[in-house]
């Protein structure tokens, strides 16, 4: 626990979009990235409980109602919690797209957990957050998954070990890990990329998925590229969900042919991500992805950095 003894009346906190699954680790692995994300501004004021006064950048989708929205579940969670009489006030400003994959609701969640648990001199520490934002995740889509939750309160590459006793862990990045993250304006919700999984896989695609997903941790944490870009490879959750996304299988081909180490699906999609050995290679990847999208017809953003090692920052 961290004590402050003076809480200040409001509070603005930035949680970054997350790039979940990382290929082969479904549900267990995320990172940040630097941008987009989002940016909630927390007040005391009104009776006991929590309102959200505003939502702006969502197009009037997201519910108003605390209970029904990511950051007003977060932010009553923690009330509860610590056992707080106070009210709070949240204006969310949604500064990424909804059904991205880049972890929007987990964005909404930790932001207003890191802001509101300010307002109360600061009572928790960050890890101990992500129990409310995983609430948060469950009312999104139904599974109270950690994986975009994690490193966007925490930043950095997080493992997700176990969430039944919560076990996170901080994998390092070696320094030069950068990302390209395209995003073509289409819209899936994580709900229905989850519904269309199967339940069950072969025995040989769980041990290709296990080596890969050591593989990708155990070549971040002796930052050997080679076997970073070896690792990334799905073969369980991607088949599945690339039919949901025009033009994946080309877009992959571009990115390892502009150098990236590896390219898969972010999150539930549509975003795609590729992970190259520095920016500028990042940044080539990502040219060549969304001149894909480009040449398809098909509107996209591109979103290159370095891995986030911040998670979300009080402003
Ligand atoms: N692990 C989750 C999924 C992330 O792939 O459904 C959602 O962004």
């Amino acid at each position: 626990m961290t004590a402050k003894s003076t809480a200040p009346e409001s509070a603005i906190a930035y949680a970054p979009a997350t790039v979940a699954n990382v290929a082969a680790g479904f549900d267990i692995m995320g990172f940040a990235v630097r941008a987009p994300g989002d940016e909630v501004t927390a007040r005391l004021a009104g009776p006991p409980g929590v309102r959200i006064a505003s939502i702006d950048g969502d197009g009037g989708a997201l519910p108003r109602e605390a209970q029904k929205n990511t950051a007003g579940v977060a932010a009553l969670g923690l009330l509860s919690h610590v056992g707080s009489p106070a009210g709070v006030e949240i204006e969310l400003r949604k500064r990424m797209p909804l059904g991205s994959g880049l972890g929007s609701s987990a964005a909404s969640a930790a932001a207003a957990a890191v802001a509101v648990n300010e307002l109360l001199g600061r009572p928790l520490n960050r890890e101990a957050l992500l129990p409310f934002c995983m609430e948060a995740e469950r009312t999104a889509c139904g599974a109270a998954h950690a994986d975009n939750a994690a490193p966007a309160l925490l930043g950095g590459f997080v493992l997700i070990r176990s969430c039944h006793p919560l076990d996170i862990v901080r994998i390092p990045v070696p320094e030069e890990l950068a990302c390209a993250v395209v995003h073509p304006h289409i819209e899936i919700r994580t709900e229905d990329a989850r519904m269309i999984l199967r339940n069950k896989i072969t025995m040989k695609e769980a041990i290709t998925q296990w080596g890969n997903t050591a593989g990708l941790i155990a070549g971040l944490t002796t930052g050997d590229y080679d076997l970073i870009g070896r690792s990334l490879n799905d073969v369980v959750i991607e088949p599945v969900r690339a039919i949901l996304i025009p033009g994946f299988h080309r877009v992959k081909e571009a990115a390892a042919g502009a150098g990236a180490l590896g390219c898969s699906i972010s999150g539930s999609g549509p975003s795609i991500f590729a992970l190259a050995r520095g920016v500028e290679s990042a940044r080539k990847a990502g040219g060549a992805m969304s001149d894909v999208y480009r040449e398809m017809g098909v509107e996209c953003d591109l979103y290159v950095s370095e891995i986030n090692r911040d998670g979300t920052v009080l402003e």
